[in-house]
């Protein structure tokens, strides 16, 4: 199944967040009723502390933490305890609430960004016992949109834009002449679902490009799942600019 993105428009961050989290449980309850455990792929920045932040405070009581095995989509290439760390940032806000052997972190620590690469896409081969050319399919990845239409650490013009085989690389970002781990296309067109979380004004004017002009060639734009859903999760302000047409055709 997959088809039209789904967009959700929320009056404010904290509905936005909170929209995301009942989404997240449901999602996690469900998976684990079907096939006994719920796989989420973090994303990093600063947009998604509050859906996690959320998600900790103990509001959702049928979270099945103990079933829900928490990976990420992408990480800078920073030890975990780095200011910048996308791991430090969810294990902050959420994560000292699952058990430490349910989270897979990227092991960006590592001096060659390559090897810590090459370790989590074994990770991820490993828990998802898969076979050569199998994919693994994830209940849920989370990204973030970035100003220049990026998500996880595919940014535009980089050379993960074009992989096609492996499932995590070393990504050099030059405009920050670091860099990054990031899962790959294949992996995020292959999950179940796909949410895109983005709130503020700040987003308005690239959200509008990324779902009304299909011309303009955005990383984001290549978040496509071959056979799951695509959620975009905004507020208003983000939201702003997309047209009376695409907030219906999208609804
Ligand atoms: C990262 C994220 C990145 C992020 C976007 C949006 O490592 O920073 O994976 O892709 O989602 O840059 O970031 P904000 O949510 O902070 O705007």
């Amino acid at each position: 199944m997959s088809g039209q993105p789904e967009l959700r428009i929320f009056a404010t961050p904290a509905h936005l967040f909170r929209g995301a989290a009942e989404e997240f449980c449901a999602q996690a309850v469900a998976a684990v009723a079907q096939h006994g455990g719920f796989t989420v792929a973090l994303s990093g920045g600063s947009t998604p502390k509050g859906l996690y932040q959320l998600l900790a405070s103990g509001a959702f009581p049928n979270l099945p933490w103990d079933k829900t095995y928490f990976f990420f989509g992408d990480e800078r290439h920073v030890p975990p305890d780095h200011p910048d760390s996308n791991y430090r940032m969810a294990h902050d806000a959420m994560l000292s609430n699952a058990p430490a052997a349910n989270v897979f972190r990227i092991p960006a620590e590592m001096k060659d960004a390559g090897a810590a690469a090459s370790v989590y896409e074994q990770t991820l081969r490993s828990f998802f016992r898969l076979g050569p050319g199998e994919l693994p399919r994830f209940d849920l990845i989370l990204l973030g949109l970035g100003p220049d239409g990026h998500c996880a650490s595919l940014f535009p013009g980089t050379d993960a834009l074009t992989e096609t085989k492996k499932l995590v690389v070393a990504n050099w970002v030059d405009k920050f002449k670091t860099h990054r781990v990031t899962f790959t296309y294949p992996v995020l067109n292959d999950a179940a679902c796909v949410m895109f979380l983005s709130c503020g004004a700040d987003k308005a004017s690239i959200l509008r490009e990324v779902l009304e002009n299909p011309q303009a060639g955005l990383p984001s734009q290549k978040v496509r799942p071959t056979n799951g859903r695509l959620l975009w999760m905004v507020d208003r302000a983000a939201a702003a600019e997309l047209s009376p047409q695409t907030k219906s055709r999208l609804a």
